[in-house]
């Protein structure tokens, strides 16, 4: 455990908020990893960090299944790999990843996909694979989720604060079924979540968005909020959808 780990509870607020600030501003989506496994310390610190999200109730229905490198686990991550790489050759066609590798393979979309093509094509490597489970308490809702996905993104951010690196997908959903039946997940429980970690092989952010002023509003729909502004030196995204 780290020194904001179980061992202090977490809760003395020793991780000062420039850092926390500076972990939001920072933590993007890692698709390319070494080989190096991680440690149960940093693997529990990771959970626990996770699991200190708030939940509707605070009925904490997110469970945690981690595939390592045991029997099941590998056979889970076949499974994975067949799905994640089915999925990004779909999302590849429908976004215009292959038009815009064919047009000019140095843009920042063509370099997207060839990160994109890496990640598929290693998904049976990637050190550890969660699958963010929502155990039901109640009829399903379309609102469920959100007590599940605070604790992804925590989950995120503690695997950022100890040097490693995620990735949320939802490419898990093509092999639900055979998932269910490989780790015997009982109905009831939602698979809300397949997340990706190991070392990351090359940085973290800053991440880019929008211009904060196209997302926030002051008063009513679509007033400018002129207080909302960038830091300086905020790097945007390259292409909007
Ligand atoms: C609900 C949700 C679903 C996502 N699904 C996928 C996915 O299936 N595959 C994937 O590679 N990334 C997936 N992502 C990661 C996003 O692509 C990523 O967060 C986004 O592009 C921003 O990237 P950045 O954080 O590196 O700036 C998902 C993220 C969220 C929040």
């Amino acid at each position: 455990m780290t020194s904001t780990g179980g061992g202090s509870g977490g809760a003395s607020g020793d991780i000062g908020p420039l850092d926390l600030l500076s972990g939001l501003a920072t933590t993007r989506a890692i698709r390319r990893y070494t080989d190096e496994p991680i440690p149960d310390d940093d693997l529990a610190a990771i959970v626990w960090h996770a699991s200190r999200a708030p939940s509707g109730s605070n009925r904490q229905p997110f469970r945690f299944l981690v595939l390592r490198d045991g029997p099941r686990a590998v056979a889970a991550k076949a499974l994975l790999g067949r799905s994640f790489r089915a999925g990004w050759a779909a999302k590849q066609r429908a976004d215009g990843y292959t038009d815009a590798t064919a047009e000019d393979p140095t843009s920042p979309k063509a370099r997207a996909a060839a990160t994109m093509q890496h990640y598929v094509d290693h998904l049976e490597r990637v050190p550890v694979v969660v699958l963010v489970c929502l155990e039901r308490y109640r009829d399903a809702s379309p609102y469920e989720g959100a007590s599940v996905y605070p604790a992804c993104q925590n989950l995120l951010l503690a695997a950022r604060a100890l040097g490693w690196g995620g990735a949320l997908t939802m490419w898990h959903l093509a092999v639900e079924a055979e998932l269910r039946e490989l780790l015997e997940i009982p109905d009831g429980v939602v698979l809300s979540a397949c997340i990706t970690l190991g070392r990351p092989a090359g940085h973290h952010g800053p991440v880019r968005r929008r211009p904060i002023g196209d997302l926030v509003f002051d008063d009513v729909w679509a007033s400018p909020a002129t207080w909302a502004v960038d830091p300086p030196g905020t790097r945007h995204t390259h292409w909007r959808r």
